[in-house]
């Protein structure tokens, strides 16, 4: 099915019992058989611990199939419980951000307070632009502060939201924008990364020629580079922030707990990327619920969630989780290794960061560059530890435990997808850990590991993950396309939420998700779909037909891997090579470039003319090339 196995060991890692002494959730046996007797309850419990302008009237409607509806007929704002709440208690003058630019040389900290002035100064600015309840904005910048007012601005006056990963360029932006019909673009000047300009007005630029629905541009100054900047279209943020319009006070839309909250372009095996659909009510409940229990965020953490808020992890687990939970984020613009493989370990001891939560290619990368670097620095106000986006390895477990978190820090290895907006499968701090497994499902969740027709495979045995209950933060639907949600999503195994994924579950009830079983591919954690790298490569004169294979990689997870048959006059040369990985970078993004392409004189396809991907993933990595009796000769 995949290329990732983990392999399960049967070495268990208990929670010492110091630090079961002071985690909060310790019955977890107890919540467990609650949620799965009673669903309703327990999530109706958990969102009592909300503030809601109108309490609903019930907490789960599944009378319309996969439509799924939660606390309906209730009223609330995220906004309202992640800041406006917080803005008048004792956290007032908590530290609700705190912002370190990626060459250190300046930090900003909000409290709730001030987080609270800047999210409705962003908030009337796009209000007097027109934009309201059910408009779509899309947010295309940095990781700087401005990105978090943006996103908390647009849901405080009911608009819907859709960030594009700041590391993806003109034409994925481009078909974000025209697809969610956007009205507001909020970009940049210019990001950093790694010491470089990334010039995202100027993509933007590029990518508004196609997009007609756009009325206005907010840009935002971040590297002071010269840019084009069109009347009556473009504003800068700053001149917009001196208007009286921009003041600290606006009120926060009521919302109904169905209305969205924002959608997430994510990539499916085939066609387009699927705008994920995530709600007020519903998304909000999961975001608060999960982080609460999995990471026991107290008021005195200071949590750091490395994720850009461009992907899922950064929308839940940087943004709305734990500005719910009125905790103290750390929220850094750069990244691991730069200038130097310590960045993160030296930010850790700088801010006394307790809760780290990042991805396992992170974590092969700094391996790498050996124990010395974290060595070097006190790392011993880390508590908790947590691991996303795919499968991690033992090897690279064993390390962030021990040289990371001393053998101190339980490690969270969290599973879950954009579509679910929340964990679904994941240890607590009180569980006992295996290196490599996301432990059981959350509360309320039930997963079962079936074969082809739908039947529960035996334990051990590697097969299809579903999930079989639903949970509040589920994706409603697609953005315009309710058919193809049901189709993707609950017509292989009807009745079931079909993951994507594989797995197996072990004789003690632990899953260990293997990978995808479709064509996502995961480049340094960042989903990307096979068919979005070949319609860039399709754009280039020298491509007649392409296909993109994901092959294992020691660091980032998966490599992309592309096969191109050239139209007639180009010559197979390894400047063409280049060229086309540029394309792809330039087109696409600097995350989807190619890591090699290779010039094939006929796809293998099937009779029916369907590239047989599995038959080039297998001649590439030399394996048993299976089953060829489709394959058209
Ligand atoms: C994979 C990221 C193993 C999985 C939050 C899933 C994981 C896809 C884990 C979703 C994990 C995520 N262990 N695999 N702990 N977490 N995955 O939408 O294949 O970017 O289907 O959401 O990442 O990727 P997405």
């Amino acid at each position: 099915m995949s290329d990732q196995k983990s392999s399960p060991v049967s070495e268990m890692y208990p929670p010492s019992a110091e630090f079961l002494a002071r985690t909060t959730h310790t019955n977890l046996a107890e919540i467990s058989k609650h949620a799965e007797k009673d669903l309703e309850g327990f999530w109706a419990g958990e969102a009592e611990e909300l503030e809601w302008f109108r309490k609903w009237d019930q907490v789960l409607d599944d009378s319309n199939k996969p439509f799924y509806k939660w606390f309906v007929g209730g009223h609330t704002n995220v906004v309202h419980n992640a800041v406006d709440r917080h803005a008048i208690t004792h956290r007032k003058n908590k530290l609700a951000l705190i912002w370190q630019s990626e060459d250190g040389k300046t930090q900003q900290t909000f409290s709730y307070h001030a987080l609270n002035r800047e999210v409705n100064r962003m908030a009337n600015i796009i209000r007097s632009m027109g934009v309201t309840k059910g408009d779509r904005v899309t947010i295309y910048m940095g990781r700087i502060p401005e990105i978090v007012f943006a996103m908390l601005a647009c849901a405080k006056v009911g608009a819907v939201h859709s960030v594009v990963f700041g590391g993806f360029s003109i034409d994925a932006l481009q078909n974000r924008i025209s697809d969610s019909a956007t009205k507001l673009v909020i970009t940049c000047d210019g990001s950093f990364q790694n010491g470089k300009r990334i010039n995202l007005k100027d993509i933007t630029d590029e990518a508004l020629k196609l997009c007609p629905t756009v009325e206005n541009v907010i840009v935002v100054k971040r590297t002071g580079q010269d840019v084009y900047m069109e009347a009556m279209r473009d504003h800068w943020y700053h001149d917009m922030c001196v208007l009286p319009i921009a003041n600290g006070k606006c009120p926060t839309e009521v919302m109904d707990a169905e209305d969205p909250l924002f959608i997430l372009y994510t990539s499916g095996s085939t066609g387009k990327p699927k705008a994920i659909v995530h709600t007020h009510g519903g998304y909000m409940v999961g975001a608060y619920s999960t982080l609460k229990y999995v990471f026991d965020v107290k008021d005195e953490d200071r949590y750091w969630c490395t994720a850009d808020p461009g992907w899922i992890t950064g929308h839940t687990y940087l943004v709305y989780g734990p500005l719910l939970l009125g905790a103290t984020v750390f929220f850094f613009e750069g990244g691991p290794t730069y200038p130097y493989p310590n960045r993160w370990w030296q930010l850790i001891e700088q801010f006394g960061i307790s809760i780290f939560y990042t991805a396992p290619t992170a974590i092969r990368a700094l391996m790498r560059f050996g124990e010395a670097w974290p060595n070097k620095h006190d790392l011993s106000s880390l508590r908790l530890l947590g691991s996303v986006g795919e499968p991690i390895n033992p090897e690279a477990w064993s390390w962030f435990h021990k040289v990371v978190g001393k053998n101190l820090c339980p490690i969270m290895d969290t599973w879950w997808q954009t579509e679910t907006g929340t964990f679904q499968i994941t240890p607590m701090p009180a569980t006992p850990l295996k290196p490599g497994s996301c432990a059981k499902p959350f509360f309320g969740q039930v997963v079962e590991i079936v074969d082809e027709k739908g039947k529960p495979v035996e334990t051990g045995a590697e097969g299809y993950l579903v999930l079989t209950r639903p949970w509040p933060s589920m994706l409603r639907t697609l953005y315009g396309d309710d058919q193809r949600y049901v189709d993707t999503y609950w017509t292989k195994f009807p009745g079931k939420y079909f993951t994507g994924d594989s797995a197996r579950r072990d004789k003690d009830g632990y899953i260990w998700v293997i990978g995808r079983v479709d064509d996502v591919i995961k480049v340094s954690g960042h989903r990307l779909g096979t068919a979005e790298v070949e319609s860039a490569l399709l754009t280039h004169p020298a491509v007649v037909e392409s296909a993109a294979i994901g092959l294992p990689h020691e660091v980032k997870g998966q490599a992309i891997h592309c096969f191109v048959q050239l139209n007639r006059g180009f010559e197979p040369k390894d400047e063409l090579k280049e060229d086309l990985r540029k394309h792809v970078s330039t087109h696409l993004g600097p995350i989807a470039k190619p890591d090699v392409i290779e010039f094939i004189d006929k796809l293998p396809k099937t009779r029916s003319g369907k590239i047989m991907r599995r038959l080039l993933k297998a001649r590439a990595q030399g394996l048993p090339e299976g089953d060829l009796s489709t394959l058209d000769e």
